[in-house]
């Protein structure tokens, strides 16, 4: 029975993976890579708390309780103690290569460890653990605390009682689990993002201004919203990453990534989180 779960990694998914546990009565231990990093990442739990509370969904009772299922921290030694461990930090293969040989030292032998990874091959990071059949994809979608799919994703390596138990796991947090295979992108991502890739070049090749193409797609085929908009809130330096993994995995040169998107990433504007994207924000 999975009870405490290691979150590494507070930015936006992993903030959000971390409300999706507590909320759901686990015991959270939230780790990132320094002491201010912590402190921002439950400053984003609070923020979203803070607002559910504002709107009379959740009493300050409830908000303190899931709060104080978590311990922020910047050591991975306190991992120790969970039962699963899921990373969500940036999308680099010898990042994440090195968190899970490092957790091969500390976590227990039936720990399960989970990557967030968008669109690496889990394959791959479980070969850099000792154990790889204890290694899964865990594939949740942004804002976490809302998308219910959660992608499942098995290696061939991946023992089978473990694609299970994450898939119980995902049902208990009140995620629509999906068992899918190691392919670049996974099965939503892989449809997703050359969708966004073709958008951002309509863009760039003048076809219709930012927020026609949005309104065109929004409005005309019933999406929650356009996909720059879309490319915004998921952070434009996730949408590069998994455009060049599709592009070397496929050599489909619809997927590569776009040179307006390159240009913006190398400004430091990756949308939403950086308070400039394809649109600005405040
Ligand atoms: N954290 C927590 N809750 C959030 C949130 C966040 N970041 N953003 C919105 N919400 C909540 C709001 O509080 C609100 O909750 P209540 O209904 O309880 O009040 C609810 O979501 C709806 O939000 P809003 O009323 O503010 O706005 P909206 O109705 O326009 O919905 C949206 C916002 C949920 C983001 C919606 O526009 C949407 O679903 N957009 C599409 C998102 C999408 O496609 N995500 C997948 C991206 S791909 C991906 O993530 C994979 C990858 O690896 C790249």
């Amino acid at each position: 029975m999975i009870n405490t779960v290691g979150v590494i990694g507070l930015g936006t998914m992993g903030a959000g993976i971390v409300e999706v546990f507590a909320k759901a009565g686990l015991s959270v231990i939230a780790v990132d890579g320094s002491a201010e990093l912590a402190e921002r990442g439950k400053g984003f739990l609070e923020k979203s708390l803070g607002r559910a509370v504002s709107k009379g969904k959740l009493d300050e009772a409830a908000r303190d309780e899931i709060v104080g299922r978590v311990s922020f921290g910047d050591d991975l030694a306190a991992m120790k103690d969970a039962d699963l461990v899921i990373e969500a930090v940036p999308e680099r293969l010898e990042i994440k290569e090195s968190i899970f040989t490092t957790l091969d030292g500390i976590v227990r032998e039936d720990c399960v460890l989970a990557t967030n990874t968008s669109s690496l091959s889990i394959t791959e990071i479980a070969r850099a653990t000792k154990v790889p059949s204890r290694v899964i994809g865990m594939h949740f979608f942004n804002p976490a605390p809302v998308q219910p799919l959660v992608e499942v994703i098995r290696s061939v390596m991946s023992d089978e009682t473990l694609v299970e138990q994450v898939r119980e796991l995902a049902e208990r947090l009140g995620k629509k689990p999906v068992v899918v295979g190691d392919r670049a992108g996974f099965v939503a991502n892989a449809l997703l993002v050359s969708y966004l890739a073709r958008s951002i070049r309509a863009y760039e090749s003048g076809l219709a201004s930012r927020s026609d193409i949005d309104a065109a797609m929004a409005a005309g085929v019933g999406l929650p919203m356009g996909p720059l908009t879309l490319c915004d809130l998921v952070g434009l330096d996730v949408i590069h990453e998994v455009c060049g993994v599709l592009y070397n995995a496929t050599g489909d040169p619809s997927v590569a990534s776009p040179s307006i998107l390159r240009q913006l990433v190398t400004a430091g504007r990756l949308g939403r989180k950086s308070g400039h994207g394809f649109y600005t924000y405040d």
